[in-house]
């Protein structure tokens, strides 16, 4: 769903609307563009000097309040239709559909968490089921983001320290884009999540699903998240160093860095690791790892930790 098909492809009846509100503004204007640029040039051919000698002065009109009045009158209704007919748009597709379901927002460099009011959560991958509406309560961690969903025709700025509100009307099944719409950092471009529109009997089963991941023991998803991000490529789990130290019997060994410091692995430590890797680099290792702020959250961070106490 990332062609361009898909990006212009109407998927609310916002979008709908709005998307009238441009046709309206376009075809309008493009009649008076036609219409003034069209007696332009016949005025221009139609009464031009054909011969030098032609030069008689040209009659003296002043003025003539019939016409004058009819060029200010409806120019004047046109652009109060165009404000009316937006605002009228601006006013639905911002007014609280009744029910709709709180989903909270928060931003951060780079990615969105999305928290549902039963506890769930999703990193850039909001699930609704279709026909619903959905209110999304939003605020950021740092600084200014946006929630943009073109298939929607929706935007709204996500600011720290302040909420801001989206309402969605997801009337047709599919998974959309969702771009930040705020220049927020050097990932800005990557700052990107997936809106998916569900059945409804598809979107019970996920939520029973999500709620019985939620159940699974802290060490055990640990285990998942590093074999997910890919960490085994670099860590064996088994004691022999690879690229990097091996995460068995990790938890509260010493390590002494390049500089001669010493340094006990605790949680902080390991989140450290996680999120700036370069800081404390032990003896003997290179300074190669990625960065995972922002791809693992703080609560996967706790996952992992559970994990990396458990290879004894
Ligand atoms: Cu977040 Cu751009």
């Amino acid at each position: 769903m990332t062609n361009t098909l898909a990006y212009h492809q109407a998927a609310s009846r916002s979008a709908w609307e709005i998307d009238a509100v441009f046709l309206f503004i376009t075809v309008v204007s493009l009649f008076f563009f036609i219409l003034v640029e069209g007696l332009l040039i016949y005025f221009a051919v139609r009464y031009r000097r054909r011969r030098a000698e032609e030069a008689h002065a040209t009659s003296d009109v002043r003025s003539n309040f019939v016409l004058e009045t009819v060029w200010v009158i409806i120019p004047s209704i046109v652009v109060i239709a165009f404000f009316v007919y937006g605002y009228v748009v601006y006013r639905d597709v911002t007014t609280p559909s009744p029910g709709a379901s709180d989903i909270h927002v928060v931003a951060q460099q780079f990615l969105f968490n999305f928290k549902y009011p039963d506890g769930r959560t999703g990193i850039n991958e909001l699930r609704v089921p279709v026909g619903k509406p959905v209110k999304l309560i939003m605020t950021s961690r740092d600084v200014i983001h946006g929630f943009f969903v073109p298939a929607y025709r929706l935007k709204q700025d996500i600011l720290p320290g302040r909420y801001t509100y989206l309402y969605l009307q997801p009337d047709k099944e599919g998974a959309y884009d969702v771009y930040c719409a705020e220049y927020c950092g050097g990932g800005h471009s990557t700052m990107r999540a997936k809106l998916i529109v569900m059945p409804p009997g598809e979107y019970a089963n996920w939520v029973a699903g999500a709620a019985a991941e939620a159940a699974v023991p802290l060490a055990d998803r640990g285990k998942a998240l590093v074999e997910k991000f890919g960490c085994l490529g670099c860590h064996t789990v088994d004691g022999s160093p690879k690229v990097g130290p091996s995460l068995k019997g990790l938890f509260g060994r010493q390590g002494t860095l390049e500089d001669g410091r010493t340094v006990t692995a605790d949680e902080e430590y390991i989140k450290e690791s996680l999120y700036d890797p370069g800081a404390k680099i032990v003896k003997g290792f290179p300074n190669v790892m990625p960065t995972f702020k922002g791809t693992v959250s703080p609560d996967d961070v706790t996952a992992v930790i559970a994990y990396i106490k458990t290879l004894k």
